[in-house]
């Protein structure tokens, strides 16, 4: 096997409506893994490196328009206006190429699994054959819905059938066209210039150009891909829950293979780009989202969702909901704690159980242990703060800030009223409404004296009432 050439051009199918997928969304859009269909289909193809990437787009083109410029700006959006058929749409394609020469990739936009090395594999096999046309194909158990690859004698690729213009013969055969292939680019312009639509659907069949090569006498070559699961194609909701799972097993593998433990494969469900050290330890029931990073030693979950966090060597993260948020070495979070974004905990801190926090720092060996609200603050290093305190950022109009030093003593349920400052080493007695700054070293009181009234139980509630019993 050559190294395959860089491909002139590679052309995604995504024009279509995915009627099946019964969804205001346009198909490729719907996501797995935390990508799109399309944003998976790109990625693997990118990596080919070709001259040109078109997308032929159509229903809800806008937004897929809008969605491709994001995965990837060099990527061209075709219109094809009516969706005519996959064979349409690659004429629609090159008609914006003209005189293209060399090799011409067609991917369609559904097909989320597929990965770089079957795509170079398939370009090695077209050049090694010298081909017009190298079709990927697959072995599936239940073909049902696909085009079949209709061999002769020798072996040789000579038509592909739609399923439903098979006949029971065709419909026996489980070899499937993937609807990925290798054309040369001049036959390729010349036998799309001669599709019908003589068929069940009365679209313009890309699946055709197999045939009229053949029937020219040019060589068509086919490459099966070996882990028939890349091939699988989603039409419906059911099927992109099938490639979400076959997805997030092959993720998971990744990262074992990697040095990663996954005690729990099956309800562990980590996005395509996140990213984990080795001796990483990810427990049951836990979704790593977006760009997550969770560095060496450290433990994440159980029933743990994180989108977008850093997590620290040695930190362990457990039954928590966190966004946008960077956890620090060795800190602990958890049970029950909710980080929003901005939130960063320093080396050591620790989050406690009922706790949350949103665009808050939480210096080093500093603790939030128990049902507190932490917002829009800066706490310094050793700090401790006390069950059920409240940073009370909000006056009705405005956000406002809080900056507490290091070695501060925050007594439980204190309402720290922003923006107001406590200085270094300062204490705050439980229950106060701070208000005022309070100076490094002080103690800050804001509440009433406590006074006892004597007797009066008894006034209150006379001497028949139950709880007249406890009086002294
Ligand atoms: C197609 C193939 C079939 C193959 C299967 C693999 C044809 C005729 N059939 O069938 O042999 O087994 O894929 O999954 O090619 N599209 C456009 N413009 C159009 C029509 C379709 O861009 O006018 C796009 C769709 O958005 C989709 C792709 O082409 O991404 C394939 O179309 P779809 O309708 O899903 O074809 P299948 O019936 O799955
Ligand atoms: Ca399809």
């Amino acid at each position: 096997m050559t190294a395959a050439a860089r491909p002139a051009a590679v052309v995604v199918l995504a024009a279509g409506e995915g009627t099946r997928m019964r969804s205001v969304t346009p198909k490729v859009l719907h996501a797995l893994g935390g990508r799109s269909m399309l944003g998976h289909v790109v990625a693997a193809v990118r990596a080919l490196d070709p001259e040109h990437l078109l997308v032929v787009v159509g229903h809800g083109r806008e937004r897929v328009t809008g969605a491709l410029a994001d995965l990837d700006p060099a990527a061209v959006a075709i219109v094809q206006a009516e969706q005519n058929g996959t064979g349409h749409a690659v004429r629609v394609a090159l008609e914006s190429l003209d005189g293209l020469e060399g090799t011409v990739v067609v991917v369609p936009g559904d097909a989320p699994l597929l990965t770089t090395e079957t795509f170079r594999a398939l370009l090695a096999t077209h050049q090694d054959n010298e081909a017009a046309t190298t079709v990927l194909t697959a072995e599936l158990p239940d073909a049902t819905g696909y085009g079949r690859v209709v061999r002769d004698e020798a072996g040789q690729v000579t038509a592909i059938v739609e399923h439903k213009d098979a006949d029971e013969q065709v419909l026996r055969v489980r070899e499937i066209n993937t609807s990925v292939y290798a054309f040369a680019a001049a036959p390729l312009r010349e036998a799309l210039d001669k599709l019908g639509t003589d068929n069940a659907q009365g679209e313009e069949y890309l699946t055709d150009v197999v045939g009229l090569h053949r029937g020219a006498g040019l060589t068509v070559a086919a490459h099966a891909v070996p882990d028939a699961s890349e091939a699988m194609g989603v039409n419906d909701r059911a099927q992109l829950a099938e490639a979400a799972r076959v997805l997030r097993d092959r993720i998971n593998v990744r990262h074992m293979l990697a040095g990663v433990a996954i005690l729990d494969p099956a309800t562990t469900w980590i996005d395509a780009d996140v990213v984990l050290e080795s001796d990483a330890t990810v427990l049951q029931n836990t979704q790593l989202k977006g760009t997550t990073v969770v560095r060496r030693g450290a433990v994440v979950g159980p029933d743990t969702t994180l989108t977008s966090c850093e997590v620290g060597e040695d930190a362990q993260v457990r039954r928590t909901t966190a966004e946008g948020a960077v956890i620090g070495p060795e800190a602990t979070v958890g049970p029950y704690s909710f980080l929003r974004p901005g939130t960063r905990l320093g080396r050591g801190a620790k989050v406690g159980a009922y706790v949350e926090i949103k665009a808050s720092e939480v210096g080093d060996g500093s603790k939030v242990p128990h049902l507190s609200y932490v917002g829009d603050a800066t706490i310094g290093d050793r700090t401790n703060i006390g069950a059920a305190t409240v940073f009370v950022n909000y006056d009705g109009r405005e956000k406002h800030r809080t900056t507490v030093g290091d070695d501060v003593r925050i007594g439980s349920d204190t309402m720290l009223v922003a923006p107001v400052e406590i200085g270094d080493g300062a204490y705050t007695a439980a229950g106060s409404v701070i208000t005022q700054d309070v100076p490094p070293g002080a103690l800050g009181v804001g509440r009433a004296k406590q006074r006892n009234i004597e007797g009066w139980v008894e006034r209150k509630r006379g001497a028949g009432d139950d709880q007249g019993k406890h009086r002294t």
